[in-house]
């Protein structure tokens, strides 16, 4: 079954067109973040606009570079929610419209369960059940993915997600939007034990997360250093914040897994690109886990997850008709 999907929650436009969810025939992703670096994050009203001058070239690209025409395709895929209502809306009406004209069915998919579906494109052996971190820039939640439809939310963020949090920092540093990144790839070159940070914990629910702490305290000691006039190593100050993020993520993320008994463990989101993330992943091998996380150019916003995930919500009934919307927010669940 081949499905073409489009993604547009936030500030790519994409599209794809999968085989029966697990193998990428042709993926095509048209980023807007060069022109919300001038802003410093993105701009709801400017995503918007750019999706809708983006889609019909990124989809008529995606269809001619998997060398077919909309005749080849048995099903359509479209990011609902969550995300910017705004930028959502283009790739759900634009989607509706091509349905209603061609009389493909329509399949409604959750960004975050589209993220972890990236990696059923890259591991074809994995299969549900698993415990999965899910961490983006506008999440960070442990999920158990009791099957391809059925998830729990074991924990989550309090406050902000964890990207959010690597993101201001970053800006704070001086780095560009969207910071993660340039705050990962200065982290490669520190001391993780130069500074010190507070461990975050939500009394009561030890699944839960809670990074604004954190970056508050990043925040204050970049501050607090420049009216002193002391310099402060930045590299080091990356490294050790990252290690401080990491060490909460995957600290309740273990508790979560032996107290579920899961062993096969999978990394999700834009934030799974995280070379700490993926080496502490790596070292959990080890140790006796199984665990999973999708190449670097699946972790951020693509159309692939979508129609990976579009497949199983397939399977499991879920198509939706002319009365479908767009969500700024909604549960994984
Ligand atoms: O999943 P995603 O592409 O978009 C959302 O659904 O939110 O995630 C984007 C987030 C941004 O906050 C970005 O800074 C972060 O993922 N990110 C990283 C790295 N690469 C992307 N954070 C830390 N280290 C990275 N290497
Ligand atoms: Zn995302």
């Amino acid at each position: 079954m081949k499905i073409l999907s489009i993604e547009s929650s936030c500030d790519e436009t994409a599209a794809a067109v999968i085989e029966d969810g697990r193998r990428i025939i042709s993926s095509v992703v048209a980023t807007q973040v060069e022109e919300h670096k001038l802003y410093g994050g993105v701009v709801p009203e400017i995503a918007s606009r750019r999706h809708c001058e983006a889609i019909n070239g990124v989809v008529e690209e995606t269809l001619a570079r998997a060398e077919t025409d909309i005749g080849g395709i048995d099903a359509l895929a479209v990011t609902y929610a969550p995300g910017l209502i705004g930028a959502l809306l283009v790739g759900v009406n634009f989607a509706k419209g091509l349905s209603l004209s061609t009389g493909l069915p329509l399949i409604p998919v959750h960004h975050l369960r589209s993220h972890i579906a990236a990696n059923y494109l890259a591991h074809p052996q994995l299969e549900p059940p698993f415990l999965c971190l899910v961490v983006s820039g506008g999440h960070s939640h442990i999920v158990e993915v009791q099957d391809y439809t059925r998830m729990k939310i074991i924990g989550r963020t309090r406050d902000d997600a964890a990207g959010e949090a690597f993101d201001k920092a970053a800006r704070t540093m001086g780095m560009s939007y969207p910071g993660g990144i340039h705050l990962d790839e200065a982290a490669e070159l520190g001391d993780e034990n130069a500074y010190r940070f507070p461990k975050p914990k939500v009394s009561s629910s030890p699944y839960d997360f809670s990074f604004s702490g954190l970056k508050t305290a990043v925040i204050n000691l970049i501050h607090n250093s420049g009216q002193r006039g002391e310099a402060l190593e930045v590299n080091d100050l990356c490294a050790s914040f990252r290690k401080a993020v990491a060490d909460s993520l995957f600290d309740n993320f273990l508790l979560a897994a032996n107290d579920l008994g899961y062993k096969k463990l999978v990394l999700a989101g834009g934030v799974s690109a995280n070379r700490l993330l993926r080496r502490r992943a790596d070292a959990l091998c080890a140790e006796g886990y199984e665990v999973y996380y999708p190449p670097k150019e699946l972790c951020g916003d693509n159309g692939a997850m979508v129609g990976a995930q579009a497949y199983y919500e397939y399977l499991a009934g879920n198509t939706a008709g002319m009365e479908l919307n767009a969500a700024a927010t909604m549960s994984i669940e």
